[in-house]
C-alpha cells in the first residue's frame, strides 16, 4: 500500500496525506457543539489523521481551544502537526484590496498579539506551522509581515512559516516561493479549480515547498449529497458562497461528475480527494470534517489504490474556471 504521509515540503513536519480542516469548529458554519467536535477530531486522529488546519479567526480562537483540548486526550498528539493562521487587522476588505498597507493590515502588535493569543489556545510553546490566512500581491515589494514570522522561528515560537493564497489571484504567492520566504503554501485545488495545475503546483515543486490544498469538496459540494433545494443552517457561510443561482449550477456539474464515476468504484468525495492527491506536488489535503462518522470517511481515502491514469484525465475536463464574469455558464 501506498504511504499514508509527506513531508510537509522541506520542512521536518511529517504530515498525513488528508489532514483535518477546522474551519467549521469555529461554528462559522452554523452551530457546531464542542463535544461534536472534540469526537470528529479525536475519530481523526485515530484514523490516521497527523495534520490538522485551523485558524486564529475560526470562531475567534474557539477552533483552535477545541483542537486542543481534543489533542490533550490523546496519546498521538505528539506526532499530530498543527498549523494556524494570523488573520489581517479587521475589519478591513478581503481580499486586501490592491490599495491596503501591509504595514496597516499586519502591523507588528497585531502579529504578535495574534500569535501569543494563538500559542495559549494551542497550549504549546512552539507553533508547528503559521500562515498568513490572505495575501495581496502588492505586498510582494515589502513582505515585511512575513519576515516577522520568520524572526519568530529564531525565538522559537514558531517552527515553520507559510502563506494562504487569496482565492481570487492564487498565483500572487509565487513570488515568494521563488525568494524562500515561505516553508509551505496553503491553496484551492478541486475538480472544479485546477488553474493551480497551470503554474503554481509545478513551481511548488521544483522549489520544493510544502503544500496544503484546502477546499478539496468545494466546501461540500462534491460530496454529492445536495439537491437543488438545499437549505443551509443560519449562520452557514454558504448561504452566501452557494448564493442566488450557484448552488443549482453547482450541482448540475457534480451530477456530470458522478455520471461519468458510474462503474468506477469511486464515490464522487472518494474522486475528488483522490485527484487532488494525485498531483505530486500536493503534500497534504485538509478536508473539513462536523463529525466522526465524516471524519473517518474522509481518513480512509488514504487507503485507496491509486487512481488510473485514463479516469484522471477525464476528470480534468471538469475545470471550471468560475472567476470570470463572463465564464462558467
Ligand atoms: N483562506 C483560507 O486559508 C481557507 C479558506 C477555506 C478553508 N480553509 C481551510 O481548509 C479546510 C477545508 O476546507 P473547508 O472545510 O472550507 O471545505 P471542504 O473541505 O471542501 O468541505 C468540507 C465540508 O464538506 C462536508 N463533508 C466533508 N466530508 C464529508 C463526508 N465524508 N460526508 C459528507 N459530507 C462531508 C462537511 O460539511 P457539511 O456536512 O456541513 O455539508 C464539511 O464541513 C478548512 O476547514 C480550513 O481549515 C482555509
Amino acid at each position: 500500500m501506498e504511504s499514508k504521509f509527506n513531508n510537509l515540503g522541506q520542512t521536518d513536519l511529517k504530515v498525513s496525506k488528508i489532514g483535518l480542516g477546522g474551519w467549521a469548529f469555529g461554528s462559522d458554519w452554523g452551530e457546531q457543539p464542542v463535544d461534536q467536535s472534540i469526537e470528529t477530531i479525536v475519530a481523526a486522529v485515530e484514523s490516521g489523521c497527523r495534520f490538522i488546519d485551523t485558524a486564529a479567526g475560526y470562531g475567534k480562537g474557539r477552533s483552535e481551544q477545541v483542537i486542543a483540548k481534543a489533542l490533550s486526550r490523546l496519546t498521538a498528539a505528539d506526532s499530530v502537526a498543527v498549523a494556524t493562521k494570523i488573520h489581517p487587522v479587521m475589519p478591513g476588505p478581503w481580499p486586501p484590496s490592491p490599495y491596503c498597507k501591509i504595514e496597516d493590515r499586519y502591523p507588528v502588535e497585531h502579529l504578535e498579539k495574534l500569535l501569543d493569543t494563538s500559542l495559549k489556545n494551542l497550549r504549546t510553546d512552539a507553533i508547528d506551522l503559521v500562515q498568513l490566512h490572505t495575501w495581496t500581491r502588492a505586498w510582494n515589494k515589502n513582505p515585511v509581515a512575513l519576515e516577522w514570522l520568520s524572526e519568530q522561528k529564531r525565538k522559537g515560537k514558531v517552527k515553520w512559516v507559510g502563506v494562504s493564497t487569496p482565492e481570487h489571484d492564487q498565483n500572487s504567492v509565487i513570488d515568494l516561493m521563488r525568494r524562500g520566504l515561505v516553508d509551505s503554501v496553503q491553496l484551492i485545488y478541486n475538480l472544479f479549480e485546477q488553474e493551480p495545475a497551470a503554474e503554481l503546483l509545478p513551481v511548488a515543486n521544483e522549489l520544493g515547498i510544502g503544500v496544503i490544498v484546502r477546499v478539496a469538496l468545494d466546501e461540500g459540494s462534491l460530496v454529492g449529497k445536495w439537491t437543488e433545494d438545499h437549505s443551509f443552517a443560519s449562520g452557514d457561510f454558504r448561504n452566501q458562497y452557494f448564493g442566488g443561482d450557484r448552488l443549482q449550477r453547482t450541482i448540475t456539474r457534480t451530477k456530470r461528475v458522478e455520471k461519468l464515476l458510474k462503474d468506477s468504484g469511486y464515490s464522487l468525495r472518494e474522486a475528488a480527494l483522490k485527484f487532488v492527491l494525485d498531483h505530486e506536488a500536493v503534500d497534504t489535503v485538509v478536508v473539513g470534517a462536523r463529525n466522526k462518522k465524516q471524519a473517518e470517511m474522509n481518513m480512509r481515502v488514504m487507503e485507496l489504490p491509486t487512481m488510473d491514469s485514463v479516469l484522471l484525465e477525464r476528470l480534468r475536463e471538469f475545470n471550471w474556471p468560475k472567476g470570470f464574469w463572463y465564464s462558467g455558464k
